[in-house]
């Protein structure tokens, strides 16, 4: 159930092996599904790339499963919680109201239930230890070999260290990519015109008969705009994560001080008409220039600003590419029956996620 990872892996081999294989997985469930609507919301998650990086390829890795699965709620809404979870980021004193604070106790109970797990995965590494640089698997071989090699110094690599790491990646790394591709998908489905624009690229670039890669990306500028507006659009992470100044420093005429939060307004960035004509509109040829090549605009920062950026953007851009274009590559999606303007909510948890909808998956012929 989860993408392998390669005995040595080099970083391409690496991803192409964990994309692909992902892919293939979330082709299983789909065909599956074929002609009956299919909810989307995060029931794919567990095969998330970044935890598939994180262990060494047995189905392990499935059992960091229940955390998603707790988180899950949030987004088909049975639970309503997910806005005032976002606001605590912000505003923590709120944590000593009873309603968030008993938010944040659900929180911490299902982060307990993720640690155990992780932990479990982290002791059976410990007991399978790489005695050299060939052996390592995965991250957790390659954490572990490093934190023996420093025993004895003062070194950061701890027991603690690597949980909060593993913990971040899986956390950081899964929510985001499914829920991009997650409103992704849903835009398609309210623009068709620039989902057959999109398919006939894939056609026309990759064709059938082998699965894409990421080196198609260059010769496949629409797609690349299409997801680009799609990250720009969707906003998954409106406010950023907030940072704190560690130095007193001056900024447009006002002094910061030492210790103040700092929250990125990427939302007003990512529609800002200076940068964005008709901001309000999904339009994948903003990102074209007159020959139709894909073009970087600056301002389109979905994985935040400044130094400290997301980690895992050049990953999570990889992820992007290969599971629209594999997916609609080989799926047609449609509207169910009946329904001819899809709604476009959401909900604002961790990040922005769009409400549960059906779609159609119909394997292309
Ligand atoms: C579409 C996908 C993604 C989006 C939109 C996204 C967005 C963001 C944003 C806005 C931040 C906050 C940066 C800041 O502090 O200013 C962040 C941080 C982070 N992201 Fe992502 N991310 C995505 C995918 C990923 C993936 C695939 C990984 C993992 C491999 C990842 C790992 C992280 C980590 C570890 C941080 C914290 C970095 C730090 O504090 O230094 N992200 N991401």
């Amino acid at each position: 159930m989860i993408a392998r990872v390669p005995p040595d892996p080099g970083r391409a081999a690496f991803l192409k092996t964990l994309t692909l294989t992902t892919v293939n997985i979330l082709f299983d469930d789909m065909t599956a599904q074929v002609r009956v609507p299919v909810l989307v919301r995060y029931r794919y998650e567990v095969q998330s790339v970044t935890s598939a990086g994180c262990f060494d390829g047995t189905d392990k890795v499935l059992t960091a499963q229940p955390l998603v699965l707790e988180l899950e709620p949030y987004a088909d809404g049975q639970r309503k919680t997910p806005a005032a979870l976002g606001m605590l980021n912000f505003f923590p004193v709120l944590r000593h109201l009873p309603v968030f604070s008993r938010m944040l106790r659900e929180l911490d109970g299902a982060f307990l239930g993720l640690n155990k797990e992780l932990q479990s995965n982290i002791g059976e590494h410990e007991e399978q230890a790489a005695e050299k640089e060939g052996d390592v698997r995965d991250y957790l071989d390659a954490y572990l070999l490093a934190q023996r090699q420093r025993a004895g110094t003062d070194s950061t690599f701890t027991s603690f260290q690597l949980l909060v790491s593993v913990r971040d990646l899986f956390l950081a790394g899964s929510h985001t990519v499914m829920t991009t591709l997650r409103w992704g998908l849903l835009f398609l489905l309210k623009y068709p015109h620039v989902l057959r624009k999109v398919q006939a690229e894939i056609d026309d670039v990759i064709g059938r008969g082998r699965l894409p890669c990421i080196a198609d990306q260059d010769n496949m500028p629409y797609t690349r705009a299409t997801i680009a507006e799609v990250q720009r659009v969707a906003d998954i992470v409106p406010l950023s994560v907030p940072h704190r100044t560690t130095i007193e420093f001056q900024l447009g005429g006002y002094v910061i001080p030492v210790g103040t939060a700092i929250i990125a307004n990427l939302t007003a960035i990512l529609n800002d008409p200076k940068h964005f004509s008709e901001p309000e509109k999904f339009r994948p040829e903003r990102h074209l220039d007159e020959r139709g090549d894909f073009v970087q605009n600056e301002a389109l920062i979905p994985f935040s600003i400044g130094r400290r950026v997301c980690l895992g953007e050049t990953l999570a851009k990889v992820e992007l590419f290969i599971f629209f274009t594999s997916i609609l590559q080989n799926f047609d999606i449609r509207l169910p029956d009946g329904v001819t303007d899809p709604s476009m909510d959401g909900n604002l948890g961790v990040v922005w996620m769009a409400n549960p909808y059906l779609l159609h998956c119909v394997a292309r012929q």
